[in-house]
């Protein structure tokens, strides 16, 4: 199959890579002149494991090109990704489909007969409709199909979960898009992740649905664990005696900071915009929404309770930034609620990350910039672990100790027994324990 993909985000880039690797060929398109260079120099614009290899490897097998030109590309493609951002629009929470529009413009007068249109990126119910009436204005002759392929991917873990989905979701409105599309994934169907075909409307809202529904896991158990506390619970004795039920599922039931990153927030806003322009209230997201928004500053007061109430002429370690491991994502991250929260009560924030300092600096000020985790936690009256990194898992406690002006460990993450920190001599604070 002949593929391209436009935009080499998160998504694109991931999903391009690994088309290829299927054997497909695959042209990545971007407008962004910069990436484009730095992809074709070989060098990924993104922190993703094993992303830099997959690409090498399949640049190297010529089955995997980036241009900037989406002309010379798009006339031979059998299936035509769009993959771009669909940021959440400021003022109003909508997605922002300027980007899927413009992709959807552009490709028209280029597309060959039979050619499938495939929106990629998360887009809101009725987005394929006006994808297909743009390019029908444009091509009022042409024969072509517009699906929707929802990507379920998760940042730092997105090559196996791109290779390994637990389902595909297709909606098609034809059968030659369904053709189509199975060829572009029968690599994986053999493997037998499941595919779903389904209606276009219904393969659009499922994205938005899975997202909300795990969004609502979340914050679901973050209210417990709140509970757990007040009762003199352990909230990760909850989750598992409630996730040993297959009904509910042991996934999804960590309690700690909020969710964060690039598609719970603004995809969860963006449901509920559709849902109150058809007027369908969902009022359970409406909830988590809130739970989590409030969640993030009141991780930045536990912090300050936990020094005592008054953090002026304190100092506070963070240990990790990002929105969780394996990412160098700052987006939403509880990590900027946290360090503004600690801010307005007039402590002095020093932080170390494994990946995500330089997108922090750009999004933080008047935070210390640490090398390792050990200098983030020099003359801190807290170490406070905001991300599950692996490398804060097995902290040196007595070294901590001579670092530290106070032996106190608040875990956001819950990566720790509370008997092995406070045997060390440590105060320990817990997410619901
Ligand atoms: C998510 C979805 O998982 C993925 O299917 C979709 O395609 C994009 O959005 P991602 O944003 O990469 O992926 O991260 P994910 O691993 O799902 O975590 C999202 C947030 O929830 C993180 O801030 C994480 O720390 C938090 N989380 C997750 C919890 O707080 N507790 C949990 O039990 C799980």
């Amino acid at each position: 199959m002949r593929i391209v993909m436009i935009g080499t985000g998160y998504v694109g880039l991931v999903s391009g890579a690994c088309f290829a690797d299927f054997g497909h060929e695959v042209t990545c398109v971007d407008k962004d002149a910069g990436k484009v260079d730095a992809l074709l120099g070989g060098t990924i614009p993104i922190f993703e494991p094993g992303l830099e290899d997959l690409v090498a490897r399949n640049v190297a097998a010529r089955r995997l090109r980036f241009t900037l030109d989406l002309t010379e590309a798009v006339p031979n493609a059998d299936a035509v990704f769009i993959a771009v951002g669909t940021p959440s629009r400021r003022g109003d929470g909508h997605a922002d489909l300027s980007y899927v529009h413009a992709a959807a413009k552009e490709m028209a007068e280029h597309l060959r007969p039979g050619a499938v249109v495939v929106t990629k990126s998360t887009v809101p119910v009725g987005t394929g409709d006006e994808v297909e009436r743009i390019i029908r204005e444009a091509r009022p002759d042409l024969e072509f199909s517009v699906a929707s392929n929802p990507e379920f991917l998760r940042e730092g873990a997105a090559i196996e979960d791109f290779k390994r989905p637990d389902r595909i979701v297709i909606g098609v409105t034809d059968d030659h898009a369904r053709t189509v599309l199975q060829e572009v994934y029968r690599p994986l169907i053999r493997n037998e992740s499941p595919l779903l075909v389904m209606a276009r409307r219904a393969a659009e809202l499922t994205k938005y649905a899975g997202n909300a529904f795990l969004a609502t896991k979340i914050s679901f158990i973050n209210e417990i664990a709140d509970l757990c506390e007040r009762v003199g619970a352990d909230v990760q004795d909850v989750a598992k005696g409630i996730g040993l039920d297959d009904r509910i599922g042991p996934k999804f039931l960590m309690a700690g900071p909020g969710y964060g990153g690039s598609c719970f927030p603004k995809d969860t806003l963006a449901l509920l915009k559709t849902s109150h322009d058809y007027e369908a209230p969902l009022r359970i997201v409406e909830a988590v929404v809130l739970a989590n928004d409030n969640r993030k500053r009141a991780m930045g007061r536990k912090v300050v309770q936990a020094i005592g109430g008054d953090a002026h002429g304190k100092t506070v370690g963070l240990l990790g930034l990002t929105f969780k491991a394996n990412t160098d994502d700052m987006r939403d991250s509880p990590a900027l609620a946290i360090v503004q929260a600690l801010q307005d009560a007039g402590a002095t924030v020093r932080a170390y990350d494994p990946e995500g300092m330089e997108q922090a600096a750009k999004l933080l000020d008047d935070v210390t910039y640490c090398g390792d985790a050990y200098e983030a936690l020099q003359g801190a009256h807290a170490a406070v672990i905001v991300t599950e990194w692996d490398t804060f898992r097995a902290l040196d406690f007595d070294r901590m100790k001579g670092l530290l002006a106070e032996s106190l460990l608040v875990d956001l993450r819950n990566l720790y027994n509370r008997e092995e920190v406070e045997r060390h001599g440590f105060r320990y604070v817990a997410v619901g324990r």
